[in-house]
């Protein structure tokens, strides 16, 4: 059952159920009716990230009933299939919250844990990036290429600050800082699967975060493979998504400027 995954039929269906949920995110963006939190005071969720991945799962699941589902607001259905879904139904809430138009879905399909079709779809823009593991990845089905830059001076980077920021910025302090006396700048998009779809699509060089969650990159991290770019932790070893909700770091760059980001990020001066 689990070999015979026809790998576009699965793109398709991602693409379908982000944009079917697209349209409850731009409606509510800014005016939320309940906004809770999670883990932390700034952790923010609201019913409208509650309802994207229940459309988003009914529409899967509907296809592909043995495959496993993790989400990140409704837990994990079949843990053990070879075959898992990783759902982020919104993300950028903070931004969707304070009606700043920079936020995506996000759905990854791994197979035996390596990310095999990835969308991230930005439904203000109505942007679609999307990759096929060995078939290339696409911005609204026209191919995408990281960009060429190779030196960090002309690259723009963007980041993402963790909730454990509070009690310890001073890392992320060190590595904004020797980043951004380097590059044109280093932007803080607020969405950790727009920032890898924007490496993908070459709008900028490089992107650097601890802390996600599996959901945050998996699709992301198709498009960056797809589209010609470099994928590690921060000492340049290969990334393999946990099966749990464990975090990770991740640095994604066009390739060119990963040995560069990766000193400064060892070694930030
Ligand atoms: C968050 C965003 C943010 C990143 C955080 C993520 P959420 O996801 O991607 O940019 O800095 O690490 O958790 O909570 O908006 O889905
Ligand atoms: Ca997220
Ligand atoms: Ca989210």
């Amino acid at each position: 059952m689990s070999s015979r995954v026809n790998l576009r039929s699965a793109l398709a269906a991602a693409t379908a159920a982000a944009r079917a949920a697209g349209p409850l995110l731009v409606r509510a963006m800014g005016r939320p009716a309940h906004v809770d939190t999670k883990r932390s005071a700034i952790d923010l969720v609201t019913e409208i990230d509650r309802r994207s991945e229940r459309l988003i799962f009914r529409l899967l699941r509907r296809r592909f009933p043995d495959h496993g589902f993790h989400g990140e607001e409704q837990g994990h259905l079949h843990p053990n299939a070879a075959w898992q879904w990783l759902i982020d139904p919104l993300d950028g809430t903070t931004n969707f919250v304070h009606g700043i138009p920079a936020f995506a879905i996000s759905i990854g399909l791994l197979h035996q844990n390596i990310p095999m079709v990835g969308v991230v779809y930005d439904p203000t823009r109505r942007e679609y990036f999307t990759g096929i593991r060995g078939r290339g990845a696409w911005l609204n089905g026209r191919r995408m290429r990281v960009s060429r830059a190779s030196r960090i001076a002309d690259s723009l980077l963007s980041t993402g600050f963790s909730e454990k920021f509070r009690a310890n910025p001073a890392p992320y302090i060190r590595w904004f800082t020797a980043f951004q006396r380097r590059c044109h700048a280093v932007r803080r998009m607020g969405s950790s699967a727009l920032s890898l779809a924007y490496v993908a699509c070459g709008r900028q060089e490089g992107f650097y975060e601890q802390d996600l969650w599996p959901w945050d990159v998996a699709a992301g991290m198709v498009l960056i493979e797809e589209a010609g770019g470099a994928l590690s932790d921060f000492l340049g070893q290969p990334v393999t998504l946990p099966r749990t909700r464990t975090q990770l770091e991740l640095l994604a760059s066009n390739g060119r400027i990963h040995h560069a980001m990766l000193q400064l990020l060892q070694h930030p001066a």
